[in-house]
């Protein structure tokens, strides 16, 4: 028992000598450990001087648009499309009022305002060239009321000129400088005038209208051709919009909504292998001169070769009976099947004899009341008034082979 109790008082002791050799010196200094990561920043210093210039750089590119110059511009190179188109119709669709005077328009066929106005109300006479005269006055609105259009003489109906109603008591904005002005952008007001839609850069339908604009052209002409587009759907985009609209007997030019059964089989071919876009039609035509590039017969000698004998007296052209004016611009007679502007759809359906469907509809080929009731009406027609039995059997295989050449069929059997 007394030896457990030494071994114990041994061990503290020992335990004791142990702590106080620990309590000694301290040892060398251990290696730095790693770095800390980075303090935020401090507070930036004043700006230093400004540094030396620095060397000019390279110039930049520049591109300015072309400009419209205005087809006068063009009339220095090209005087001979030029005195042809200041003729036809495309330049005359919108003619401003300048110093109260009645606007210069070829034909000279409108010489008064509307009844009530003057010509200083007046800003712009739409048209007046070939159809008829609508106005627009000082605030850009088109003039409406009991005698607000003036209808021009048509040469084929011969119902004389004269003032007819137009939207009486609507308010109508200009908004039809799309296919009546060059350079035309939809946005604002030409002019301020709060009636006038969208903004353009000359009146009409100029050379740059269809050419584009024109200046690099007019500076350097073999450096810059303009363009030139052929295809019909460029003249379509003014000319015909899709829906057809049909009233008084005829289709209706009705502004913004004209439709014509065009293009027919037609539509193979542009616009432009029949009319000069340059002289159009009309001022030719008045002037006794061929308006046409190619003729019906040119392309198509086989039906020029036969016809029934029944015209042999009198000359009946191609476009009378496969052209018809059955589109009313301004003025149409339906006792005689005629109106203002022909159709481009020449396929004749010689089965059928009116032209709308009991809808009212138009029926999408031309029928014998249009082809050949304009002379065959009893009426004004120059030709006797023929029943629709007479017409229907006529009309079928019109440029068939005859009778008598009947026999060669068998013959040209092998
Ligand atoms: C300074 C004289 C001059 C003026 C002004 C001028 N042209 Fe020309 N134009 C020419 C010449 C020269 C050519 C023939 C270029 C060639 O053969 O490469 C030409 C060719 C054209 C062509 C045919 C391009 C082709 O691809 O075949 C058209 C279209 C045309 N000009 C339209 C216009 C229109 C539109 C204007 C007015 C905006 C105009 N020109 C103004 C001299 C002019
Ligand atoms: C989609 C194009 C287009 C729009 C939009 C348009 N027109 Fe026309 N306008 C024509 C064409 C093309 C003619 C020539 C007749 C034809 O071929 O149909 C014409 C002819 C006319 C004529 C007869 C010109 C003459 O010399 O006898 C008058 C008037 C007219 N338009 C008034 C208007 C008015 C008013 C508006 C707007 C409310 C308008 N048009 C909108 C394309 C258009
Ligand atoms: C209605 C659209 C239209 C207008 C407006 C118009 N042109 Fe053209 N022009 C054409 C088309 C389409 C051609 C393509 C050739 C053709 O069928 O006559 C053309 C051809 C030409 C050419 C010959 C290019 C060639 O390669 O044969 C010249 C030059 C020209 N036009 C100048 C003018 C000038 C100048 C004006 C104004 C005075 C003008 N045009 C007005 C549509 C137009
Ligand atoms: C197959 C030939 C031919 C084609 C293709 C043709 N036209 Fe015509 N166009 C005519 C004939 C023929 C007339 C009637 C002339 C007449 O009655 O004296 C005419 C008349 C017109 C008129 C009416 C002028 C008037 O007062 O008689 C306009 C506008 C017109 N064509 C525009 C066009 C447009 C736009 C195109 C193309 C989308 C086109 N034509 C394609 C042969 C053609
Ligand atoms: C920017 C619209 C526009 C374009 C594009 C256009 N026309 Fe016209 N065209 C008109 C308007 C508007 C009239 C009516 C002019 C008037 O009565 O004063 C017209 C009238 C006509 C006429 C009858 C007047 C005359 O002088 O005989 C013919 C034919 C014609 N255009 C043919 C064409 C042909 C072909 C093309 C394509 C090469 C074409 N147009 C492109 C707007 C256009
Ligand atoms: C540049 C050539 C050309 C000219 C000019 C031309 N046509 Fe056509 N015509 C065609 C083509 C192409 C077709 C469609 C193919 C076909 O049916 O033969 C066609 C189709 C027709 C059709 C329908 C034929 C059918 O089988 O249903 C008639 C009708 C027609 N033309 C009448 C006329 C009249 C009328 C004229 C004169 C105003 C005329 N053409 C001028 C090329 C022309
Ligand atoms: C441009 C006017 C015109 C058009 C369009 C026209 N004709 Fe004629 N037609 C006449 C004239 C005029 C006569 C009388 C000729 C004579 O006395 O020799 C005639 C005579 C006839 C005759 C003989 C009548 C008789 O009693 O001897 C028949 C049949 C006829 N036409 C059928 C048609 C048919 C079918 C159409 C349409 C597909 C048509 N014509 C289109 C002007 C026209
Ligand atoms: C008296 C009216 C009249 C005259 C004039 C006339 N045609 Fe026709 N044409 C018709 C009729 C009707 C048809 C329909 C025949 C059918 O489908 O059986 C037709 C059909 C056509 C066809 C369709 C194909 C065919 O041979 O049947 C073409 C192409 C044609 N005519 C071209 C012409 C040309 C080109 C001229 C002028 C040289 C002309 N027509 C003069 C009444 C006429």
């Amino acid at each position: 028992m007394k030896a457990g109790r030494s071994a114990l008082l041994l061990i503290l002791i020992l335990v004791a000598l142990a702590l106080a050799a620990c309590s000694g010196r301290p040892g060398p200094m251990g290696p730095a450990g790693e770095p800390g990561p980075q303090g935020p920043p401090g507070p930036s210093g004043p700006a230093g001087a400004a540094g030396e210039r620095g060397p000019a750089g390279q110039d930049g590119v520049s591109y300015e648009p072309p400009q419209f110059v205005g087809s006068q511009v063009c009339a220095e190179c090209h005087q001979d499309y030029y005195d042809r188109f200041i003729q036809s119709g495309h330049p005359w669709i919108m003619n401003p009022v300048v110093d109260g005077q009645a606007p210069n328009i070829p034909g000279g066929n409108v010489t008064e305002p509307p009844e009530g106005l003057t010509w200083d109300d007046i800003s712009y006479v739409i048209g007046g060239y070939n159809w008829k005269a609508l106005f627009v006055n000082q605030d850009g609105y088109l003039v409406t009321g009991e005698t607000a259009q003036f209808n021009l003489d048509s040469p084929t109906l011969e119902l004389g000129e004269g003032w007819t109603a137009f939207h009486t008591g609507e308010e109508i904005p200009y908004d039809c400088g799309s296919c009546h002005t060059t350079g035309y952008s939809a946005q604002d007001n030409q002019d301020n005038m709060p009636g006038m839609v969208g903004t353009f850069v000359q009146p009409g339908v100029q050379c740059e209208a269809c050419h584009g604009a024109g200046s690099l052209h007019v500076n350097n002409p073999r450096a810059y051709s303009p363009r030139v587009v052929r295809a019909a759907p460029e003249c379509r985009s003014c000319h015909m919009t899709s829906e057809v609209v049909a009233g008084n007997g005829f289709i209706q030019h009705t502004d913004l909504h004209y439709g014509d059964l065009f293009p027919g089989k037609h539509v193979l071919i542009d616009c432009v292998q029949c009319h000069d876009p340059h002289s159009g039609v009309v001022a030719p035509r008045e002037a006794r001169e061929p308006y046409l590039r190619a003729t019906c017969a040119g392309c198509h000698y086989e039906a020029a070769l036969v016809q029934k004998p029944v015209h042999d007296r009198i000359r009946v052209d191609c476009v009378d009976c496969h052209m018809p004016e059955m589109i009313q611009v301004a003025q149409g007679d339906p006792e005689s099947f005629k109106a203002d502007l022909p159709t481009h759809q020449v396929v004749i359906n010689p089965t059928q004899i009116g032209q709308f469907a009991e809808d009212g509809t138009v029926l999408p080929q031309i029928g014998l009341d249009y082809a050949c009731r304009q002379c065959h009406n009893g009426a004004q027609g120059i030709g006797p008034s023929l029943p629709d039995d007479v017409l229907l059997s006529v009309a079928q295989n019109f440029h068939g082979p005859l009778e008598e050449a009947a026999p060669a069929a068998e013959t040209a059997a092998p």
